[in-house]
């Protein structure tokens, strides 16, 4: 089992990074693979509506970073999205991977199908629920399996490692990550 966390922070080493290795923590503890994916540094261009997603091949849109994610999150078991807020929203790179996964998805095989996971969003102040919501979104479209925790996956930081003073979402995100571990063991077993 593998699952694959992609943050949506153009800052490496940053708040959204820490977010997603807390989730992905307890999940390499229940001895479940995990890989983290930064999209910082990447370039990953948009959705461009040509449907020749629908020859099964990925998305043949660009040639940028985009395919090696295609090709992990297609073999992975298990997808966390996180981002940081931008004005309320989440980022461009992770919107840009969200419609070429769910499309490429939706127009093939629809491997996205079943797959477990949630969403995971960090703010400074405001815009968290905005973008939990619309990270959500792509779950509940996509015929996933959204998983919980004990309060959204939300958590409130600026700087580079002030999420490890947001206590009550360190102990959110861990449980979601045990929550998806859980899941997932109890899919597979
Ligand atoms: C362009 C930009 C827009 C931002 N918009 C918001 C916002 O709408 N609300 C907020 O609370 N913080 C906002 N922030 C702050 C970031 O969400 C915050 O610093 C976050 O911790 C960054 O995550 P990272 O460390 O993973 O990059 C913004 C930051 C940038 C660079």
């Amino acid at each position: 089992m593998r699952v694959i966390a992609i943050s949506g922070s153009p800052r490496k080493g940053g708040n959204t990074e820490i977010a997603c290795q807390t989730a992905l923590q307890p999940i390499q503890d229940a001895g479940i693979d995990t890989e983290f994916v930064s999209l910082a540094g990447k370039e990953i261009g948009p959705c461009i509506a040509c449907g020749r997603c629908a020859q099964g091949q990925g998305c043949l849109a660009h040639k940028d970073d985009f395919d090696p994610i295609y090709q992990q999150v297609k073999n992975a078991d298990g997808l966390i999205l996180a981002s940081p807020v931008y004005f309320g929203c989440a980022t461009g790179p992770i919107c840009n991977v969200m419609h070429r996964l769910g499309y490429a998805s939706r127009r093939s095989d629809n491997f996205l199908a079943r797959k477990a996971g949630g969403a995971i969003a960090v703010a400074r102040r405001a815009g968290h629920n905005a973008t939990f919501a619309q990270l959500s979104m792509f779950f509940a479209i996509n015929d996933m399996i959204q998983v919980g925790s004990t309060y959204w996956n939300v958590a409130l930081a600026c700087q580079p490692g002030e999420i490890n003073q947001d206590t009550e979402a360190i102990q959110t995100l861990t449980h979601f990550g045990e929550n998806l571990a859980w899941l997932l063991t109890k899919i597979h077993s």
